[in-house]
């Protein structure tokens, strides 16, 4: 699928409209919100993260960081050599970056990055590790993001992706900031991973844990439900 020409993409400016919605989202948010979000979300990042643990000595790159509920919960699990998080709103790093001075990180080196994941500041081959949690299908052109990927992987890093899947056919009122409209299915995933070079080697479905987080208010998230996607969690390789 080119996920690039979907009705969505030529209609609007989706990535505009994704930016602001973040923006204000994350406005929102200060480091303890970033730690209550981060341990809400851990039933779906623990599994995947302890499945590539350890990550002593490794460079970690996370795209689509937010507040750090992936990148500081694989902090606290196993403390890699470095965590970069690459986000394209400014608030999102300005929260990162009060997690990051907090006394339970504070030792430990991060770096926030300003970036868009279709074009990814960094240089090629720098991340040993590659985390990406709920931001995937944020992308309107999902090939570049999947070679951008690819592009900064070493050889034989391990990569661990996770979103909300497509399950039924699409239909007009889906919001795309919300993960739903840029949905695809897994075999359209499947199909983008190895076009890159990337191997997935487990798949995991976190459906249950998702949806028991939305209807229990830990996840503010009701068009998961609404929409009823699954969720996924891959864990890959970079050949
Ligand atoms: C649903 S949030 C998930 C944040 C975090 N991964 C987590 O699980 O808590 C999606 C994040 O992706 C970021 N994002 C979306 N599209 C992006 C793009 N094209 N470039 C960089 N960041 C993007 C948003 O700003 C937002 O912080």
């Amino acid at each position: 699928m080119d996920a690039h020409s979907c009705s969505c993409c030529s209609k609007k400016d989706v990535k505009g409209e994704t930016r602001a919605k973040y923006e204000e989202q994350w406005e929102q948010y200060d480091e303890r919100a970033a730690a209550d979000r981060r341990l809400n979300n851990s039933p779906v990042a623990d599994p995947l993260l302890r499945m590539i643990m350890p990550f002593s000595g490794k460079t970690v790159v996370d795209l689509g960081v937010g507040t750090g509920g992936f990148a500081f919960r694989a902090m606290e699990l196993s403390p890699p050599e470095k965590m970069v998080g690459v986000d394209f709103s400014s608030h999102a790093l300005r929260v990162s970056k009060a997690v990051a001075n907090t006394r339970a990180f504070a030792e430990m080196d991060f770096e926030a990055v300003l970036g868009d994941l279709e074009r990814i500041p960094l240089v090629n081959k720098c991340a040993d590790v590659i985390l990406s949690q709920a931001s995937f299908n944020l992308l309107p052109d999902k090939n570049a993001g999947m070679k951008e990927m690819a592009r900064i992987a070493k050889s034989g890093a391990k990569i661990v992706l996770s979103d909300a899947f497509r399950t039924r056919k699409k239909c007009e009122d889906e919001p795309w900031e919300a993960c739903v409209g840029g949905a695809i299915t897994v075999a359209e995933f499947s199909t983008l991973t190895l076009s890159v070079g990337i191997i997935i080697s487990h798949q995991i479905d976190l459906t249950r844990q998702v949806t028991q987080l939305v209807t229990s208010k830990k996840w503010d998230w009701p068009e998961f439900v609404e929409h009823r996607l699954d969720y996924r969690g891959f864990v890959m390789f970079k050949a």
